[in-house]
């Protein structure tokens, strides 16, 4: 079986140091993949290669099969791969509806011609756009502010609202980093339940967090980076009573994990 998205002995280096150090790993179609590590282990950095935001110096990333590397982050997220950022990223000025319509935009299959002339085709497709950005609203509970500007949101709600956007063209894969940091421990059950449901709906997730009780409910399946590369993986249980994994994040005994968040 091909996986959905598989990386090659991935680098990149920042004035000469190693932030992602030869990684290879694999996301599975139909898996919730969580992606752990200490930080600055990399996690962004392999992140912003895989989606084509950064350049890697070395290594192969291919989606379904096809090489993406090299790419810029439009054609990889028309290809089918769309994330969301660490430091959360919408466009403050528009609504939280224009947000998602701007998202769809270079997705539509009408062009200018269609848009000035406000065509059947242009009228469907806008329909259709935007029948989905209300969906997504809806979705991740922002219904009440649809024609707000994004600059009134709370960061959690800019989260969800970024989250929403990623969701916006019907990608194959999302990769999300760091979802629920810094959001309410109830709307955590919520994005999880929203991620559940996309999920069940075909969408394959790969899902940077430091919240262990979100990632251990939520994947199935976890990859722990450590100095840039893959150090271990298998289920969430495992991975976090692996020695191995203990001594990466904090070089201490089991039981004594003061780093790891938990979930309130
Ligand atoms: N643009 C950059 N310029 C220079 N160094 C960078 C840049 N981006 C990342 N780094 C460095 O690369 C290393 C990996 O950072 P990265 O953000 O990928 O880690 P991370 O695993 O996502 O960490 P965290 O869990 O804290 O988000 C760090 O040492 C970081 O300082
Ligand atoms: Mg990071």
């Amino acid at each position: 079986m091909i996986p959905l998205l598989e990386i090659s002995d991935l680098v990149k280096a920042f004035r000469g140091v190693r932030a992602v150090d030869g990684a290879s790993f694999a996301v599975q179609a139909g898996s919730i993949t969580g992606l752990i590590g200490p930080n600055g282990s990399g996690k962004s950095t392999a992140i912003d290669c895989i989606s084509g935001f950064q350049r890697a110096d070395a290594g192969r990333v291919h989606l379904d099969g096809t090489a993406i590397d090299g790419l810029p982050p439009q054609r990889i997220a028309r290809a089918g791969l769309t994330r969301t950022f660490q430091d959360v990223r919408v466009y403050d000025t528009y609504t939280v509806l224009e947000n998602l319509l701007v998202v769809a935009k270079p997705f539509a299959t009408t062009n200018w011609a269609d848009a000035f002339l406000r065509t059947q085709k242009f009228r469907e497709t806008h329909g259709q756009a935007e029948a989905r950005a209300l969906d997504l609203i809806d979705l991740v509970g922002l219904t009440r502010l649809t024609h707000a500007p994004a600059l009134i949101l709370s960061y959690g709600q800019k989260k969800l609202l970024a989250f929403a956007a990623a969701m916006m063209s019907n990608p194959s894969i999302v990769v999300l980093d760091e979802p629920v940091a810094g959001v309410n421990p109830t709307r955590v059950n919520e994005v999880a339940e929203i991620v559940r449901a996309a999920n069940r709906g075909g969408t394959t997730f790969l899902i940077i967090e430091h919240n262990v009780d979100f990632i251990t409910s939520l994947c199935d399946h976890v990859i722990v980076f450590d100095r840039g590369r893959k150090l271990t993986e298998g289920p969430p249980a495992e991975v976090h009573r692996d020695p191995l994994v203990l001594d990466a994040y904090l070089g201490v005994e089991p039981g004594h994990e003061p780093h790891l968040a938990r979930a309130g």
